[in-house]
C-alpha cells in the first residue's frame, strides 16, 4: 500500500508500462524510468487527484507541447516513430526540460488521459457478432467515456491478424476462435464523456494525438487516416457530462425495438470508487429491465467497485482487460480477455447460442 502522493506517483511511473509495452516503446520506457527518479516529475504527478494520477497524463502533456512546436521538445519527439532515437539521450533531455520548466507539464494537468484507442474496436467487434448471433440484429449503441467517439464507428474498421498495406486496419490476434458472423446493424450512436473531444477543433485533435505513444508510428498514422475518413461517416450524438448524470439521456429515444448495447472500454477505471459502485448498480437494474445489453472492457484491478463477475481463471497473457457482458435481463458474466489496446482477443462466452 502506497501512503503519500509522492511515493504513489513514483510507484506509478515505475509501473506505467506493461513488460510488453516497454519492449515495444524503449524511449517511453526510459522516459518513465527517468521521470520516476525525478523529484520535480514526482511532485507534478502527485499533484493530480488520485483517480486521474496516471503517468500517461504527464507523457501526453509533454507530447502535446512537442506537437505544438515547443522548441525544446519538438526536435526530440520529431523522429520518435523512426525507431532511431537513443532512449537514454531522449529521456535525459526531456527530463531536463521538465526540471528546468515544470510548467511545460503543469499547464496541461487540468486535462485527463483521453486516448481514443480505435484498436479496442477489435475487441468490440467479436462481442457484437456474438450478440447478433444471440438475436440482437439491429441495435443502438452507447459508449461511456467515448473520448472522440471513434469506437462508435466499430463497424467501419477492418481487423487483420498482421499489418499489411492498409494502415487503417486494426491489427489483432485471435487467441482461440472468435465469432465470424455478421455484425448487428447499428442505428443511433451515442457517446457520453466528461469532455467529449471534437476532432474539428484543433486543440481537441492535438490532445487526442498527444495521448498516443509517438514511437508507435502506425498507430499515429492510423489515427490521422481515420480522423479524416470519419468526417464523412454517420453523425454521432455526443453527450457532455458525468456518466451518472447522462446515462438516462443516452438511453432515451431508441431508434429500434431491440435492446441497445452499452459499452465502456478503459473508462470506468477513471471513475471514482463511489461512481463505479453507483454505475454498476444502475447498470444491473437497467439490464434487468431487458432494454439494454452491457459490455465492460476494463482492467479488473482498476474497477474493484463495479461488482463485475470473477473471471474464474488467469488471463492468457499479462496486462489483460476483462471482457464482461450482461445479456438483456441477465447478470453480467465473464466472456474473455483482451490486450488493453486490442492487440489480441480471447473470447469464450458461456451459455448456449441462439
Ligand atoms: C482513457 S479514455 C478511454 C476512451 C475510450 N473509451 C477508448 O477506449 O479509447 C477515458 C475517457 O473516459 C472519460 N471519463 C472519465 N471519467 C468519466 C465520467 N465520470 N463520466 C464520463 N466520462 C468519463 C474521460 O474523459 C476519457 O475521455
Amino acid at each position: 500500500v502506497v501512503s503519500d502522493p509522492r511515493s504513489d506517483a513514483v510507484w506509478r511511473y515505475r509501473h506505467a508500462l506493461t513488460a510488453d509495452d516497454a519492449d515495444r516503446h524503449p524511449c517511453y520506457r526510459e522516459l518513465c524510468r527517468r521521470l520516476g527518479e525525478s523529484e520535480v516529475a514526482a511532485d507534478l504527478l502527485a499533484s493530480v487527484p488520485v483517480e486521474h494520477r496516471n503517468p500517461m497524463l504527464v507523457l501526453a502533456a509533454l507530447h502535446y507541447s512537442a506537437l505544438g512546436g515547443d522548441d525544446r521538445l519538438a526536435g526530440l519527439y520529431a523522429d520518435l516513430g523512426s525507431g532511431t532515437q537513443d532512449p537514454v539521450r531522449f529521456a535525459t533531455a526531456v527530463v531536463a526540460v521538465v526540471e528546468a520548466d515544470p510548467t511545460v507539464v503543469s499547464s496541461q494537468l487540468h486535462r485527463t488521459t483521453q486516448t481514443n484507442e480505435i484498436g479496442r474496436s477489435a475487441i468490440l467487434q467479436p462481442v457484437l457478432r456474438e450478440l447478433r448471433a444471440r438475436g440482437l440484429e439491429h441495435i443502438d449503441v452507447v459508449d461511456v467515456g467515448a473520448s472522440a467517439g471513434l469506437n462508435l464507428y466499430v463497424d467501419h474498421y477492418r481487423v487483420v491478424e498482421s499489418p499489411g498495406a492498409d494502415d487503417t486496419a486494426l491489427v489483432s490476434e485471435s487467441l482461440g476462435e472468435l465469432p465470424t458472423g455478421p455484425m448487428p446493424l447499428i442505428g443511433a450512436r451515442t457517446g457520453i464523456d466528461l469532455n467529449p473531444l471534437d476532432l474539428r477543433q484543433e486543440d481537441d485533435a492535438r490532445w487526442l494525438r498527444a495521448c498516443l505513444w509517438p514511437e508507435d508510428a502506425r498507430r499515429m498514422r492510423r489515427l490521422e487516416l481515420i480522423e479524416r475518413a470519419s468526417a464523412g461517416w454517420e453523425p454521432l450524438r455526443m453527450l457532455k457530462g458525468g456518466v451518472l448524470e447522462r446515462l438516462g439521456d443516452a438511453l432515451e429515444g431508441a431508434t429500434t425495438e431491440q435492446p441497445s448495447v452499452l459499452w465502456h472500454t478503459w473508462a470506468a477505471a477513471y471513475f471514482p470508487p463511489e461512481v463505479q459502485r453507483e454505475f454498476g448498480d444502475r447498470m444491473r437494474t437497467i439490464v434487468r429491465s431487458g432494454r439494454v445489453a452491457w459490455v465492460s472492457v476494463e482492467w479488473p484491478v482498476m474497477v474493484p467497485e463495479m461488482g463485475l463477475p470473477e473471471p474464474g481463471g488467469e488471463p492468457p497473457r499479462e496486462g489483460s482487460c476483462q471482457i464482461a457482458v450482461a445479456m438483456p435481463g441477465a447478470a453480467p458474466e465473464h466472456w474473455g480477455w483482451s490486450q488493453h489496446h486490442g492487440r489480441w482477443v480471447s473470447l469464450s462466452p458461456p451459455g448456449p447460442k441462439a
